[in-house]
């Protein structure tokens, strides 16, 4: 069956970006000018996705209204003659992409945020891609997965490696075997394990191709790490009965759920933005020359 539909779950309460998320989504912070959560619809795109869930949550109505048209500000800028500026506006509504928005009452994990796209997703293979991350790749690390699953018609878990000691930010595979290269058979799926009980240093990264059994599963999940109901645990379970695959993403990952990573990823992005390129690069390269001489006359101290 074609993979048609995805879930983003957007419902967290971004508590590591207070005070900016106290009133606004973290899912509508910009990296340089556009909101995370579009490069994520714009990924769903690229890789054949017709139509979204996107699960919310309390203060989260400016996702929608992203999405919407402006009619108001459309109006002004076609008087003021900005046509870029216009078409820009118009291309986020006009992205050719079904959105449906439901809410999480309450926030009680990501598998429960997952739940609520049952109805949804009826019978069909899904994907599920979690804001914090975005996907550099050639082929988007969405469209990879499906392209697995077209073949195997296997639930398919991106994963990838990160240094030993970041081990219990993540949902950590047990590997079995590498079937193909990059395809590995999975023998267990540990949420967020102890760093010296992780079973090995491949971490899930926020892309997931479900089996739309993982909801009959998720509706009797237990909740696990953070008292929680995870959709990794509730993986696990699903590998016990039929095939999870998990697939090696080597592309490049920017981690923008957390200050750093977001900062390193709007300077990166930064500077292949068109307008502002230029002038970023000369002010890191001054910036940097200015940061190598303090660094320089401290250790002369
Ligand atoms: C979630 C998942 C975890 C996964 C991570 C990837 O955790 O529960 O398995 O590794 O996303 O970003 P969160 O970061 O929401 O705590």
């Amino acid at each position: 069956m074609k993979v048609r539909k995805a879930v983003i779950p957007a419902a967290g309460l971004g508590t590591r970006f207070l005070p900016a998320t106290k009133a606004m989504p973290k899912e509508m912070v910009p990296i340089v000018d556009k909101p995370t959560i579009q490069f994520i619809v714009e990924e769903a795109k690229k890789s054949g996705i017709e139509d979204i869930l996107i699960v919310t949550g309390k203060n989260k109505r400016s996702i929608e209204d992203h999405f919407d048209a402006n009619p108001e500000l459309e109006q002004d800028l076609e008087e003021k003659g900005k046509t870029n500026l216009l078409h820009l506006t118009q291309s986020i509504t006009n992205l050719g992409i079904n959105l449906y928005f439901t809410r999480q009452p309450h926030p009680a994990g990501l598998g429960d945020a997952i739940l609520r796209a049952r109805s949804f997703v009826g019978d069909e293979p899904f994907a599920v891609m979690l804001g914090d991350d975005l996907m550099d790749d050639k082929v988007p690390l969405t469209k990879q997965l499906i392209n697995r699953y077209n073949k195997t018609h296997a639930s398919t878990i991106a994963v990838m490696p990160v240094p030993h000691e970041e081990v219990s930010k993540y949902g950590v595979i047990e590997p079995a075997s590498e079937i193909e290269p990059g395809l590995i058979n999975v023998k267990s799926f540990v949420e967020k394990p102890d760093i010296d009980k992780a079973p090995s240093d491949y971490a899930i990264i926020g892309r997931y191709l479900l089996t739309p059994e993982i909801f009959e599963i998720l509706a009797h999940q237990k909740p696990g790490r953070g008292g929680e109901v995870q959709l990794t645990d509730a993986i696990d379970t699903m590998n016990k009965t039929q095939r999870v695959f998990a697939h090696v993403f080597n592309g490049e990952r920017h981690d923008v759920g957390n200050k750093e990573g977001y900062l390193e990823t709007s300077i990166e992005y930064g500077l292949s933005h068109p307008e502002i390129k230029d002038e970023l690069r000369q002010y890191i390269i001054k910036m940097g020359a200015e940061l190598e001489k303090e660094d320089k006359s401290k250790k002369k101290k």
